[in-house]
């Protein structure tokens, strides 16, 4: 496993829709280990292929458990890892919810977006066969997102008000509280 260079704001790559993966390979197997590396190593909790400059259409994902003293009810998903190879959105909710997002791509930046509450995915998996599932709540928002990745799009994409984008640098810097609530 290596952990890779990662692709920022900026690199053109990150706006080019990426490539449909027409055989699984044991090369396939190595990626996904490697963008899991790397995206265990920046604190991420999802990584697409055209972040670490491979355009082709897999992702990865992973909910950290809960720190062992945290009070919060665990995410369902809590430490499992997924990868999705050529994703496809079967069927989302029409409700959206609004909640914070970041990107390793755009580091320090935070900002508000609306996702679908649920959505029913479907994708090969790194045996090949196709699965399909439904991600809700936050895993919901973390594979729409890196959809978005193989699309070209960003999470900034969805920002039209800018006070719901903010640098937490700045905020460190003049003292306020870094925790935002959407
Ligand atoms: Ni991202």
């Amino acid at each position: 496993m290596a952990i890779r260079e990662l692709v920022y704001l900026g690199d053109e790559r990150l706006r080019q829709r990426a490539i449909k993966i027409l055989q699984v390979t044991p090369e396939l197997t190595k990626l996904a280990a490697d963008m899991l590396e790397t995206m265990r190593y920046h604190d991420g909790v999802g990584l697409a292929g055209p972040q670490i400059g491979v355009m082709r259409r897999i992702f990865v994902a992973e909910i950290p458990e809960p720190e062992p003293d945290s009070d919060g009810t665990p995410h369902p998903y809590a430490g499992v890892s997924f990868v999705l190879i050529n994703p496809e959105i079967v069927k989302q909710s029409r409700d959206l919810l609004e909640a914070t997002e970041g990107c390793l791509s755009i580091p320090a930046w935070s900002g508000c977006v609306e996702r679908a509450e649920w959505v029913e995915i479907k994708a090969l998996n790194l045996e090949g066969q196709s699965f399909q599932m439904r991600a809700e709540g936050f895993l919901a928002r973390v594979f729409l997102h890196e959809l978005d990745h193989l699309n070209g799009a960003l999470y900034v994409d969805h920002i039209t008000d800018y006070q719901k984008l903010w640098n937490a640098e700045d905020e460190v810097r003049n003292g306020e509280n870094p925790s935002h609530d959407p």
